[in-house]
Protein backbone atom coordinates (compact mmCIF):
# COMPACT_ATOMS: atom_id res chain seq x y z
CA UNK A 1 0.00 0.00 0.00
CA UNK A 2 2.80 1.97 0.89
CA UNK A 3 4.87 1.26 -2.16
CA UNK A 4 1.89 2.02 -4.47
CA UNK A 5 1.23 5.62 -2.74
CA UNK A 6 4.76 6.50 -3.17
CA UNK A 7 4.53 5.16 -6.87
CA UNK A 8 1.70 7.54 -7.36
CA UNK A 9 3.72 9.98 -5.63
CA UNK A 10 6.45 9.49 -8.35
CA UNK A 11 3.90 9.63 -10.99
CA UNK A 12 2.77 12.97 -10.12
CA UNK A 13 5.71 14.35 -9.46
CA UNK A 14 7.15 13.61 -12.57
CA UNK A 15 3.93 15.06 -14.47
CA UNK A 16 3.53 18.42 -12.65
CA UNK A 17 7.65 18.12 -13.49
CA UNK A 18 6.35 17.30 -17.68
CA UNK A 19 3.58 20.46 -17.21
CA UNK A 20 5.97 22.67 -15.81
CA UNK A 21 8.60 22.16 -18.40
CA UNK A 22 6.31 22.54 -21.69
CA UNK A 23 5.39 25.75 -23.34
CA UNK A 24 1.78 24.64 -24.53
CA UNK A 25 0.51 21.96 -27.07
CA UNK A 26 2.97 19.17 -28.09
CA UNK A 27 5.97 21.61 -27.10
CA UNK A 28 7.86 19.54 -24.44
CA UNK A 29 10.69 21.46 -22.85
CA UNK A 30 9.39 24.80 -24.72
CA UNK A 31 8.97 26.48 -20.93
CA UNK A 32 11.26 29.63 -21.21
CA UNK A 33 13.48 28.56 -17.95
CA UNK A 34 14.91 25.62 -19.43
CA UNK A 35 17.87 27.08 -21.17
CA UNK A 36 18.02 29.35 -18.46
CA UNK A 37 18.53 26.94 -15.58
CA UNK A 38 20.94 25.10 -18.22
CA UNK A 39 22.85 27.88 -19.06
CA UNK A 40 23.16 28.70 -14.97
CA UNK A 41 24.63 25.02 -14.87
CA UNK A 42 28.25 24.77 -14.29
CA UNK A 43 29.77 23.39 -17.33
CA UNK A 44 30.98 19.89 -15.70
CA UNK A 45 27.37 18.84 -14.93
CA UNK A 46 25.37 20.34 -17.97
CA UNK A 47 25.83 17.14 -19.69
CA UNK A 48 23.93 15.19 -16.73
CA UNK A 49 21.36 17.80 -16.23
CA UNK A 50 20.45 18.02 -19.94
CA UNK A 51 19.91 14.44 -20.14
CA UNK A 52 17.64 14.85 -16.54
CA UNK A 53 16.01 17.36 -18.37
CA UNK A 54 15.09 15.28 -21.61
CA UNK A 55 13.75 12.51 -19.16
CA UNK A 56 11.10 15.19 -18.59
CA UNK A 57 9.78 14.58 -22.14
CA UNK A 58 7.78 11.57 -23.34
CA UNK A 59 10.04 12.15 -26.68
CA UNK A 60 13.24 10.92 -25.22
CA UNK A 61 14.66 9.18 -22.28
CA UNK A 62 13.01 7.10 -19.44
CA UNK A 63 13.67 8.44 -16.00
CA UNK A 64 16.64 7.18 -14.13
CA UNK A 65 20.09 7.81 -14.22
CA UNK A 66 21.54 4.38 -15.64
CA UNK A 67 18.59 3.85 -17.96
CA UNK A 68 18.88 8.11 -19.42
CA UNK A 69 23.06 7.46 -19.96
CA UNK A 70 21.95 3.64 -21.27
CA UNK A 71 19.15 5.07 -23.60
CA UNK A 72 21.35 8.57 -24.43
CA UNK A 73 23.79 5.87 -25.89
CA UNK A 74 21.64 3.71 -28.01
CA UNK A 75 20.19 7.21 -29.16
CA UNK A 76 24.03 8.25 -30.28
CA UNK A 77 24.41 4.75 -32.16
CA UNK A 78 20.97 4.34 -33.71
CA UNK A 79 21.37 7.99 -35.38
CA UNK A 80 24.59 6.84 -36.61
CA UNK A 81 23.46 4.07 -38.44
CA UNK A 82 20.81 5.91 -40.13
CA UNK A 83 23.17 8.92 -40.85
CA UNK A 84 25.92 6.25 -42.40
CA UNK A 85 23.37 3.85 -43.96
CA UNK A 86 20.36 5.87 -45.09
CA UNK A 87 20.59 9.43 -45.40
CA UNK A 88 24.84 8.90 -46.82
CA UNK A 89 23.02 7.61 -49.95
CA UNK A 90 21.43 10.35 -50.44
CA UNK A 91 23.70 13.30 -49.60
CA UNK A 92 26.75 15.00 -51.28
CA UNK A 93 29.69 16.55 -49.24
CA UNK A 94 28.65 20.29 -50.60
CA UNK A 95 24.79 19.67 -49.18
CA UNK A 96 23.07 22.44 -46.54
CA UNK A 97 20.80 20.06 -44.90
CA UNK A 98 17.89 20.63 -43.02
CA UNK A 99 17.01 18.14 -39.73
CA UNK A 100 13.49 18.83 -39.13
CA UNK A 101 12.26 17.85 -35.36
CA UNK A 102 16.08 16.98 -34.39
CA UNK A 103 15.13 16.65 -30.57
CA UNK A 104 18.79 16.24 -28.81
CA UNK A 105 20.47 16.61 -31.99
CA UNK A 106 22.00 12.72 -32.31
CA UNK A 107 21.28 12.34 -35.52
CA UNK A 108 22.35 15.87 -37.28
CA UNK A 109 25.66 15.52 -35.52
CA UNK A 110 26.33 12.55 -36.92
CA UNK A 111 25.06 14.04 -40.47
CA UNK A 112 27.42 16.98 -39.90
CA UNK A 113 30.36 15.39 -40.98
CA UNK A 114 29.44 14.43 -43.96
CA UNK A 115 27.68 17.28 -45.85
CA UNK A 116 28.59 21.63 -46.05
CA UNK A 117 26.50 22.38 -43.55
CA UNK A 118 23.09 21.51 -41.12
CA UNK A 119 20.69 23.46 -39.84
CA UNK A 120 18.73 21.57 -37.11
CA UNK A 121 15.27 22.86 -36.35
CA UNK A 122 12.55 22.11 -33.03
CA UNK A 123 9.65 23.87 -31.88
CA UNK A 124 11.08 23.49 -28.46
CA UNK A 125 13.62 25.68 -27.23
CA UNK A 126 14.73 23.00 -24.17
CA UNK A 127 15.45 20.42 -26.33
CA UNK A 128 17.54 22.85 -28.69
CA UNK A 129 19.38 24.03 -25.44
CA UNK A 130 20.01 20.19 -24.81
CA UNK A 131 21.02 19.30 -28.24
CA UNK A 132 23.84 22.44 -28.00
CA UNK A 133 24.89 20.55 -24.75
CA UNK A 134 25.16 17.33 -26.08
CA UNK A 135 25.69 17.13 -29.56
CA UNK A 136 27.60 20.43 -30.99
CA UNK A 137 29.79 20.16 -34.33
CA UNK A 138 31.16 23.18 -36.12
CA UNK A 139 29.10 23.28 -39.03
CA UNK A 140 26.00 22.71 -37.55
CA UNK A 141 23.35 24.95 -36.03
CA UNK A 142 20.38 24.49 -33.86
CA UNK A 143 17.24 27.11 -34.55
CA UNK A 144 13.76 26.98 -33.80
CA UNK A 145 11.24 26.59 -36.68
CA UNK A 146 10.49 30.11 -36.45
CA UNK A 147 14.02 31.61 -36.59
CA UNK A 148 15.05 29.31 -39.28
CA UNK A 149 11.78 30.57 -41.44
CA UNK A 150 13.04 33.93 -40.58
CA UNK A 151 16.53 33.76 -42.29
CA UNK A 152 15.29 32.83 -45.28
CA UNK A 153 17.98 30.61 -45.92
CA UNK A 154 17.34 27.14 -48.82
CA UNK A 155 18.79 23.85 -48.11
CA UNK A 156 19.50 21.06 -50.90
CA UNK A 157 17.93 18.36 -48.63
CA UNK A 158 15.25 17.98 -45.87
CA UNK A 159 14.96 15.15 -43.55
CA UNK A 160 12.96 14.51 -40.11
CA UNK A 161 13.10 11.04 -38.79
CA UNK A 162 10.69 10.18 -35.90
CA UNK A 163 8.62 13.48 -36.38
CA UNK A 164 6.12 13.28 -38.99
CA UNK A 165 3.56 10.99 -36.28
CA UNK A 166 3.43 13.07 -33.92
CA UNK A 167 1.80 15.44 -36.16
CA UNK A 168 -1.80 16.54 -37.25
CA UNK A 169 -2.53 16.39 -40.60
CA UNK A 170 -2.70 20.33 -40.85
CA UNK A 171 0.40 20.87 -39.26
CA UNK A 172 2.00 17.92 -41.58
CA UNK A 173 0.50 19.84 -44.41
CA UNK A 174 1.55 23.38 -43.39
CA UNK A 175 5.21 22.13 -42.72
CA UNK A 176 5.38 20.15 -45.69
CA UNK A 177 4.47 23.47 -47.98
CA UNK A 178 7.35 25.25 -45.66
CA UNK A 179 9.84 22.26 -46.65
CA UNK A 180 8.81 22.65 -50.50
CA UNK A 181 9.62 26.33 -49.57
CA UNK A 182 13.17 25.68 -47.99
CA UNK A 183 14.55 23.36 -50.53
CA UNK A 184 16.18 24.56 -53.25
CA UNK A 185 14.58 23.24 -56.97
CA UNK A 186 15.08 19.77 -57.23
CA UNK A 187 15.65 19.31 -53.60
CA UNK A 188 15.11 16.20 -52.23
CA UNK A 189 12.73 15.73 -48.94
CA UNK A 190 13.84 12.56 -46.70
CA UNK A 191 11.10 11.50 -44.36
CA UNK A 192 11.11 8.71 -41.87
CA UNK A 193 7.09 7.73 -41.76
CA UNK A 194 4.39 5.40 -40.12
CA UNK A 195 1.74 3.90 -42.60
CA UNK A 196 -0.61 0.77 -42.91
CA UNK A 197 0.00 0.11 -39.48
CA UNK A 198 -3.31 -1.28 -38.06
CA UNK A 199 -1.90 -0.99 -34.35
CA UNK A 200 -1.62 3.05 -34.80
CA UNK A 201 -4.59 5.20 -34.14
CA UNK A 202 -5.35 7.62 -36.42
CA UNK A 203 -6.01 11.26 -36.09
CA UNK A 204 -9.88 11.05 -37.03
CA UNK A 205 -9.75 7.77 -34.60
CA UNK A 206 -8.03 9.94 -32.11
CA UNK A 207 -10.82 13.11 -32.60
CA UNK A 208 -13.47 10.56 -32.02
CA UNK A 209 -12.66 9.09 -29.12
CA UNK A 210 -14.49 11.08 -26.50
CA UNK A 211 -13.88 8.88 -23.22
CA UNK A 212 -11.97 11.30 -20.73
CA UNK A 213 -8.94 9.15 -21.17
CA UNK A 214 -8.93 9.49 -24.80
CA UNK A 215 -9.53 12.88 -24.85
CA UNK A 216 -6.70 14.05 -22.16
CA UNK A 217 -4.29 11.98 -24.09
CA UNK A 218 -4.87 13.78 -27.05
CA UNK A 219 -5.42 16.78 -25.82
CA UNK A 220 -2.13 16.63 -23.29
CA UNK A 221 0.06 13.56 -24.00
CA UNK A 222 2.55 12.90 -27.11
CA UNK A 223 0.15 12.57 -30.26
CA UNK A 224 1.36 9.65 -32.29
CA UNK A 225 -0.86 9.06 -35.37
CA UNK A 226 -0.84 6.45 -37.64
CA UNK A 227 -1.85 7.45 -41.63
CA UNK A 228 -2.31 5.12 -44.87
CA UNK A 229 0.10 5.63 -47.76
CA UNK A 230 -2.10 7.23 -50.04
CA UNK A 231 -2.60 10.10 -47.34
CA UNK A 232 1.55 10.54 -47.19
CA UNK A 233 1.29 10.47 -51.12
CA UNK A 234 -1.73 12.49 -51.16
CA UNK A 235 0.00 15.44 -48.50
CA UNK A 236 3.24 15.78 -50.14
CA UNK A 237 2.17 15.54 -53.69
CA UNK A 238 -0.68 19.14 -52.46
CA UNK A 239 2.11 20.23 -51.25
CA UNK A 240 3.91 19.90 -54.52
CA UNK A 241 6.57 17.32 -54.42
CA UNK A 242 6.83 15.08 -56.98
CA UNK A 243 8.64 11.69 -57.66
CA UNK A 244 7.32 9.73 -54.43
CA UNK A 245 8.89 6.67 -53.81
CA UNK A 246 7.98 4.82 -50.53
CA UNK A 247 10.58 2.15 -49.28
CA UNK A 248 10.19 0.11 -46.33
CA UNK A 249 13.02 1.10 -44.33
CA UNK A 250 14.01 -2.71 -43.34
CA UNK A 251 14.99 -2.88 -47.01
CA UNK A 252 17.40 -0.43 -46.61
CA UNK A 253 18.70 -0.64 -43.17
CA UNK A 254 18.83 -3.20 -40.07
CA UNK A 255 19.12 -0.90 -36.94
CA UNK A 256 17.99 -1.41 -33.31
CA UNK A 257 15.21 1.26 -33.48
CA UNK A 258 11.08 1.38 -34.07
CA UNK A 259 12.15 2.76 -37.52
CA UNK A 260 13.36 0.13 -38.57
CA UNK A 261 9.51 -1.59 -38.83
CA UNK A 262 8.51 2.11 -40.67
CA UNK A 263 8.67 3.55 -43.56
CA UNK A 264 11.09 6.26 -45.62
CA UNK A 265 9.45 8.81 -47.71
CA UNK A 266 11.37 9.92 -50.73
CA UNK A 267 10.09 13.15 -52.59
CA UNK A 268 11.19 16.24 -55.12
CA UNK A 269 10.75 19.61 -55.11
CA UNK A 270 8.93 19.48 -58.65
CA UNK A 271 8.37 22.85 -60.18
CA UNK A 272 5.28 22.01 -61.87
CA UNK A 273 1.50 22.87 -61.77
CA UNK A 274 -0.01 19.76 -60.46
CA UNK A 275 -3.80 18.84 -61.69
CA UNK A 276 -6.61 18.07 -59.37
CA UNK A 277 -6.50 14.12 -60.50
CA UNK A 278 -2.43 14.03 -60.12
CA UNK A 279 -2.89 15.47 -56.48
CA UNK A 280 -5.40 12.98 -55.80
CA UNK A 281 -3.00 10.30 -56.54
CA UNK A 282 0.45 11.57 -55.30
CA UNK A 283 1.70 11.38 -58.94
CA UNK A 284 2.94 14.40 -61.63
CA UNK A 285 0.54 15.45 -64.33
CA UNK A 286 1.09 14.05 -67.69
CA UNK A 287 2.67 16.57 -69.75
CA UNK A 288 4.16 18.46 -66.82
CA UNK A 289 7.67 19.88 -66.53
CA UNK A 290 9.91 17.94 -65.18
CA UNK A 291 11.40 18.44 -62.33
CA UNK A 292 14.68 21.23 -61.98
CA UNK A 293 17.89 19.61 -61.57
CA UNK A 294 19.61 21.32 -58.68
CA UNK A 295 21.36 24.57 -59.01
CA UNK A 296 24.40 25.41 -56.93
CA UNK A 297 26.44 28.36 -56.59
CA UNK A 298 29.31 28.48 -58.89
CA UNK A 299 32.01 29.91 -55.76
CA UNK A 300 33.38 33.45 -57.33
CA UNK A 301 30.72 32.79 -59.91
CA UNK A 302 27.61 35.41 -60.97
CA UNK A 303 25.67 32.26 -62.19
CA UNK A 304 24.22 28.99 -60.58
CA UNK A 305 25.96 26.25 -62.14
CA UNK A 306 23.87 22.82 -62.92
CA UNK A 307 24.62 20.09 -61.33
CA UNK A 308 23.67 16.22 -62.35
CA UNK A 309 20.08 15.40 -61.74
CA UNK A 310 20.39 13.51 -58.20
CA UNK A 311 18.25 10.28 -58.86
CA UNK A 312 15.77 9.28 -56.00
CA UNK A 313 17.15 5.67 -55.99
CA UNK A 314 20.49 5.21 -53.52
CA UNK A 315 23.71 5.65 -55.72
C1 LIG B 1 10.95 11.80 -31.12
S1 LIG B 1 11.78 13.30 -31.33
C2 LIG B 1 12.85 12.89 -32.69
C3 LIG B 1 14.24 13.48 -32.56
C4 LIG B 1 15.19 13.17 -33.72
N1 LIG B 1 14.63 13.53 -35.01
C5 LIG B 1 15.61 11.73 -33.73
O1 LIG B 1 15.17 10.97 -34.60
O2 LIG B 1 16.39 11.35 -32.86
C6 LIG B 1 10.57 14.35 -32.11
C7 LIG B 1 10.97 15.82 -32.11
O3 LIG B 1 10.12 16.53 -32.99
C8 LIG B 1 9.89 17.82 -32.44
N2 LIG B 1 8.70 18.39 -33.08
C9 LIG B 1 7.40 18.15 -32.83
N3 LIG B 1 6.61 18.87 -33.63
C10 LIG B 1 7.44 19.58 -34.44
C11 LIG B 1 7.23 20.51 -35.51
N4 LIG B 1 6.00 20.85 -35.90
N5 LIG B 1 8.31 21.06 -36.10
C12 LIG B 1 9.56 20.73 -35.71
N6 LIG B 1 9.81 19.86 -34.71
C13 LIG B 1 8.77 19.28 -34.08
C14 LIG B 1 9.76 17.54 -30.97
O4 LIG B 1 9.93 18.71 -30.18
C15 LIG B 1 10.83 16.49 -30.76
O5 LIG B 1 12.05 17.06 -30.40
Amino acid sequence: MAGSRSATGQHVRRLVAITAASAGEQNFLGARWVPVVLAATPQRLRTDAALRLLALSPHYFAPGQRIRHSEAERNRQTRQVLADEVLARYLHPDDDVLDVGCGPGYLAAAVAPRVHSVTAVDVSRGVLACARILNPAPNLEYRTVDEFTRTQRDVDVVYSFAVVQHLTDEVFARALRDWHAALRPGGLLILHVVVDDPQWRTEAQWRADRGLVGRVKFRFGLNCFGRTAEQVRGLAAAAGFGELELVPMATVVDVDDDVARQHLLLARRMDVALSGDALAHGKRAAGSVPAQPRTRPVPGGPAAEQADPAELSPT
